[in-house]
C-alpha cells in the first residue's frame, strides 16, 4: 500500500467505445485520464479493449448453449465459440479499474458497448443464478472493481434534474450492467464539448483502489 492507501500495482482496463477515431471527445477524455494516471502511477499496467473499432459479435444461438452447457462438458465447439467471451472476461476478472470511453448514442449506450456487456455477463463466470434467492436470483461473482465512466452526447440536461435526465438511459444501464462485473463507479464525468480540464482532473486522485 502507498501513502493513498492504493495497491503498489493496479490494472485499468481501457475500453473505448466511439466509433470514431478521429475528433472523439470520448476518446480524448479516456487518453488525458491515462495520461494524467500513468504520470502519477507510471508503474500502473493498462490494458486497451478498442470495442468502437473492434466491435464484439453479437450473442448467437450457440453462444448462448454453450454458455448454459456445464463447462466441463462443453464440446472443443462449444468452448471454441466461448472463446472470445472467455478473452473478455480475463480482461475484466484481471482489471481493478474499468475506464469506460463512452459516447451516448440514442439516448443509451452505444451496440458495441451493449454487446461487450452481454459478452462478459455470462452465467456461472461473471454472475451465478439461484432462484432459491427469490427475486434477486442473479449474484456478480466478481467484486470490488472501480468503474469510472467518461462520456459525451451532443444534447444537455442529462443529470440528475436535468431537462433531459429522463432521456439519459445511458448511465443507468451502464451502472446495472457493471453491478454484474463487481463494478462501481466512483465518479461519473460527463462532457458536451467541454471536456479537456474535466478529463485532467478527473484522473487518478479520486479513485481509490
Ligand atoms: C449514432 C449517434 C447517435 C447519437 N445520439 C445522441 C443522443 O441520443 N443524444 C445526444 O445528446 N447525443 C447523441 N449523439 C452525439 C454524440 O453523443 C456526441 O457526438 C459524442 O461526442 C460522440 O462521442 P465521440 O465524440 O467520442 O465520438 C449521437 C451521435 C451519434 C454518432
Amino acid at each position: 500500500m502507498n501513502r493513498l492507501g492504493v495497491r503498489n500495482m493496479i490494472t485499468i482496463l481501457r475500453i473505448d467505445v466511439s466509433a470514431r477515431k478521429e475528433r472523439s471527445l470520448t476518446r480524448e477524455l479516456s487518453r488525458r485520464f491515462i495520461d494524467e494516471w500513468l504520470k502519477q502511477r507510471p508503474s500502473d499496467k493498462i490494458v486497451q479493449r478498442d470495442i468502437g473499432l473492434n466491435p464484439p459479435p453479437a450473442v448467437s444461438e450457440d453462444w448462448i448453449a454453450a454458455a448454459f452447457t456445464p463447462e466441463e462438458e462443453r464440446t472443443k465447439a462449444e468452448q471454441a465459440t466461448l472463446q472470445f467471451s472467455d478473452t473478455l472476461i480475463d480482461e475484466v476478472e484481471g482489471a481493478d479499474i474499468i475506464l469506460l470511453g463512452v459516447p451516448m448514442y440514442n439516448y443509451g449506450m452505444p451496440a458495441a458497448l451493449k454487446a461487450w456487456f452481454d459478452q462478459v455477463i455470462r452465467v456461472n463466470k461473471t454472475f451465478s443464478f439461484d432462484l432459491a434467492r427469490g427475486d434477486e436470483p442473479l449474484e456478480p461473482i466478481l467484486s470490488g472493481k472501480h468503474l469510472v465512466i467518461l462520456s459525451s452526447r451532443g444534447e444537455f440536461g442529462f443529470e440528475p434534474g436535468g431537462v433531459r435526465e429522463h432521456r439519459n438511459h445511458l448511465d443507468p444501464h451502464i451502472r446495472t450492467c457493471a453491478k454484474f462485473l463487481g463494478a462501481v463507479d466512483d465518479q461519473h464525468y460527463r462532457s458536451g464539448h467541454f471536456i479537456p480540464q474535466v478529463a485532467v482532473s478527473c484522473s487518478a486522485a479520486t479513485v481509490s483502489v
